[in-house]
């Protein structure tokens, strides 16, 4: 089964197997056949955060549960229960459309609501982790669809849980609870002024947010629709204290953040801009020209070209700044190492 279309970066990869799960109570019988039960599964959502280096050995797992309801709802705030399937920008807009705040921050973000608390979904200064009340899934060790409380999930810094146990869970269903009234967060730079492009005044409503955020994402980011791309293909680096203020002694300009503890982390774009990477391309392998983060597709490139033009901005960093870059999005078919290749 060929899964070219079902990737944002659009590269050529084959499952063995493809199957849609339309309820969560399907994903216990499915899980009886051998295939499953003792093979590699992987859990498509839209593909958005995924790079084929290789063919999938196994079966690939549509979830296609795509419902949306309150289920709790004390005045102040609701709980949503939204199923796997369904996009997250839907979700995000449900929510502001029902006068629920928290997500307009998170506007925008490709894929599915299932894949969000599996890398902590985050932009703009929220993560989707502060609105986290449980997340369901189905335990393969187990064959039982779970109910995990939010201090059970782990969520870190585009981490879980969900995403260091791949193998283990297949996440059907995820419950935010979400205030009726919050303090906005515009403090990352450029929100403000696209709010100003927009007309908003003083106090922005939730969605005037979001459109703003919409906006600010379509000028810095590769519409992944146009132009194959899986998002930030690194991770900002996290790094001690002292690191950090060593290297921004050598480097002023270098971004910084205080990442809470004796940790900083740094701008992983800013370092790869600075070697000379931003909008490189190698055949159809490329760094975006927008925006240095970001790995693209110009076209026919394969999984193994971007891996291997992506190895080589982290050997560059590593051996420039002596930082190490870990790949955001799961890598199928190969490992990360700026060694190989
Ligand atoms: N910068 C450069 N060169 C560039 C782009 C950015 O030097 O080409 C520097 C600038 O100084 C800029 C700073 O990096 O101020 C930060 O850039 P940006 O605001 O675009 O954010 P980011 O740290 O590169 C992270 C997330 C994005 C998220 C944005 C906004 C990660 C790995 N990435 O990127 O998330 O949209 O912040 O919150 O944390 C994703 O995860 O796929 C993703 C797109």
């Amino acid at each position: 089964v060929s899964l070219q279309g079902r990737n944002t970066f659009r590269v050529p990869a084959k499952a063995a197997m493809m199957a849609d799960v339309a309820r969560a109570e399907a994903l216990v019988e499915l899980f009886d056949f051998a295939m499953l039960r003792d093979g590699p599964v992987l859990v498509l959502g839209e593909g958005s955060n995924l790079l084929f280096a290789g063919d999938f050995p196994g079966v690939a797992i549509c979830l296609t549960m795509a419902g949306i309801r309150i289920v709790a709802d004390d005045g102040d705030s609701a709980v949503v229960r939204a199923e796997a399937g369904m996009n997250w920008n839907d979700l995000v807009a449900w929510t502001l459309a029902r006068g629920l705040c928290g997500l307009e921050n998170l506007a925008m973000i490709p894929g599915t609501v299932g894949a969000a608390p599996i890398q902590n979904i985050g932009a703009y200064g929220v993560e989707v982790g502060e609105f986290v009340e449980a997340v369901e899934a189905f335990q393969r060790d187990t064959g039982q669809v779970k109910r995990l409380a939010r201090a059970d999930c782990e969520l870190g810094y585009r981490d879980s849980r969900f995403k260091r146990e791949t193998d283990r869970w297949v996440v059907t269903a995820l419950e935010l609870r979400l205030p009726r009234r919050r303090a906005l967060r515009l403090d990352y730079a450029g929100v403000r002024e696209e709010l100003a492009a927009i007309g908003a005044g003083e106090s922005p409503r939730p969605s005037q947010v979001a459109e703003a955020i919409s906006r600010l994402r379509t000028r810095k980011l590769p519409n992944p629709a146009l132009l194959g791309n899986a998002g930030s293909f690194f991770k900002n680096p996290l790094v001690p204290a002292a690191t950090a203020a060593a290297l921004k002694a050598e480097h002023p300009a270098l971004p910084v953040y205080p990442a809470g503890g004796d940790e900083a982390k740094l701008s992983a774009a800013w370092l790869i801009e600075a070697c000379g990477w931003k909008g490189h391309r190698d055949g159809d392998a490329g760094i975006a020209a927008q925006h240095a983060l970001v790995l693209v597709n110009h076209g026919n490139a394969t999984g193994p070209q971007l891996l291997d033009l992506a190895r080589r901005v982290a050997a560059s960093v590593r051996e420039r700044f002596g930082i190490a870059l870990e790949p955001e999005p799961r890598i199928i078919g190969a490992r990360f190492d700026p060694d190989a290749g």
